[in-house]
């Protein structure tokens, strides 16, 4: 008898995934140019995991830091190849392209005044800031984004640890988008980060959620959060806008 309630508990715990979510648009699963996947088979790994997860469409999201990540459109045009090539010797199909994530450093400005961020949908452009305080200028280039024409989407908000629900609230009643790593409601960056991420579903602030997908653990981690009654609260009824990007 328990047997049978617990085959039927396992088999719903299957069918609740992230397939209503559609698109998953924040990972560095494109081979060998920033710190995700650096092969293009890790690559199929992570994707794989994706799309058992019920993800329909993934834009990749290499990162371009001056520092770091010189990712330009020729790099990312050729990982995106090369990886679109192996899915297809894999017999794999999903719809996959690529834009990127920046990282708000002194190059940022630049490029949004040249014209030269990767956007996604209709000219969202995925950005990130410091871990380790707020850019000064934060808020003069958001509104530079917004009177240029683009829709800012702020990247993991819940892992600046400097900010606070209302900090957040004023960016994003200025008009941008805030993306919410499904993941950190796991824990799986630490506990100030998940009750920053729980406060900003809890007020409806979560335009977006994404995975930031680099390796195995983050898949995993993933999977793990389905079990969660807050996935649960982003899933039903909420104001997500992920699939403005199908
Ligand atoms: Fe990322």
């Amino acid at each position: 008898m328990f047997g049978f309630f617990k085959k039927k508990e396992a088999k719903k715990r299957v069918d609740f995934n992230y397939s209503s979510v559609l698109v998953d648009l924040h990972s560095h699963v494109l081979p060998g140019i920033d710190d995700g996947a650096q092969t293009p088979e890790e690559s199929i790994v992570l994707i794989k995991k994706m799309m058992e997860l019920g993800i329909k469409k993934i834009i990749a999201t290499p990162h371009v830091m001056i520092d770091y990540y010189r990712n330009d459109y020729k790099s990312i045009s050729n990982a995106l190849a090369i990886l679109k090539e192996e899915l297809k010797n894999q017999n794999i199909d999903i719809d996959i392209s690529a834009a990127a994530e920046h990282y708000f450093d002194e190059s940022f400005e630049k490029r949004i005044d040249d014209r030269l961020v990767f956007t996604m949908g209709d000219n969202y452009v995925l950005f990130e800031i410091s871990f380790i305080s707020q850019p000064s200028n934060l808020i003069q280039v958001i509104q530079k984004m917004l009177d240029m024409g683009y829709k800012p989407i702020l990247a993991h908000p819940e892992r600046y640890n400097y900010m606070d629900v209302e900090q957040l609230k004023q960016i994003r009643m200025m008009g941008c988008n805030l993306q919410l790593n499904t993941i950190s409601l796991t824990g799986y960056y630490g506990k100030p980060t998940k009750t920053l991420a729980e406060e900003l579903v809890d007020n409806q602030m979560v335009d977006f959620i994404s995975s930031d997908m680099h390796h195995p653990r983050h898949a995993q981690a993933l999977e793990d959060a389905l079990k969660l009654p807050y996935l649960r609260k982003l899933l039903f009824n909420y104001p997500l806008k992920n699939e403005l990007l199908k």
